[in-house]
């Protein structure tokens, strides 16, 4: 898997990047590695001549056990996402929550971790280095009228975001449930976010803000992408 990682690159860290040529035990990552991926968010390659191991925490797992990027945005519903990721861990995925700078208010990230078995995300913060499986799957549950629009303007700015645009890019099942009152869902904005994301092949679940949030509705469809993934393999 070495050959597709690739980090952020800044032109000047705070704090030393580990050398060429020096060696890390696995599983470790350098410390002040900036961030590193195993994806290609914001990213170049690393050069050829980057120590090998570097990356070892990052890896896709198997697709019994897909991995499940698990996006919450700035709204109620969002608190709600560390029980409902501990019943996708049941159901044997690997979820990972991802809060939007606003979305991570609405968690209790202690809890959360305990559901997910994986420390919650919120941005790109070069003073702490994000590590992340690849996805199979991008779940964006609740998202908002911003996230939504920004989506669909190819505009990714958080790592919420970012993990859902290249999710986007590299074809993988994204599946989004909006949330918001009927003005922000009346904007004209929103409407054309709508069609441009169906075009793009996103999985659109209908919300209505009158009735509670559809988990079960996103669990039946989670489950349907899973039997794809495990069919598709
Ligand atoms: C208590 C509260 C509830 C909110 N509910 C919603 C909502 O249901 N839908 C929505 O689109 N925005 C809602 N917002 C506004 C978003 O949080 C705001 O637009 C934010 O910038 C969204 O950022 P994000 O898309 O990165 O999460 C709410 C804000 C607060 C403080």
């Amino acid at each position: 898997m070495q050959g597709d990682k690739y980090r952020y690159d800044r032109t000047t860290p705070r704090v030393p990047t580990a050398r060429p040529g020096k060696q890390l035990a696995a599983g470790q990552l350098p410390s002040g590695s900036l961030i590193v991926w195993d994806t290609e968010i914001l990213a170049k390659p690393v050069s050829s001549d980057a120590p090998s191991g570097m990356i070892s925490l990052t890896r896709r797992g198997s697709i019994m056990r897909p991995v499940l990027h698990l996006v919450g945005c700035g709204t109620r519903p969002t608190e709600d996402l560390p029980d409902f990721a501990a019943e996708l861990r049941i159901a044997d995925w690997e979820p990972h929550i991802i809060a939007s700078p606003v979305g991570r208010r609405f968690v209790d990230t202690d809890h959360a971790a305990g559901c997910s078995g994986q420390p919650v995300r919120w941005d790109l913060d070069p003073d702490d280095p994000v590590s992340l499986p690849k996805a199979h799957c991008v779940a964006v549950a609740p998202a908002t009228f911003n996230t939504i629009t920004k989506l669909a303007a190819g505009i990714a700015d958080t790592l919420a975001l970012a993990v859902t645009a290249e999710a986007v890019g590299a074809r993988l099942p994204v599946v989004v449930v909006p949330w918001m009152n009927s003005s922000l869902a009346n904007h004209p904005q929103y409407d054309r976010a709508m069609r441009t994301l169906r075009e793009w092949g996103v999985q659109l679940l209908p919300a209505d803000q009158s009735q509670s949030f559809p988990w079960a509705l996103l669990r039946e469809r989670l489950d349907q992408v899973r039997t794809e993934l495990v069919h598709a393999s």
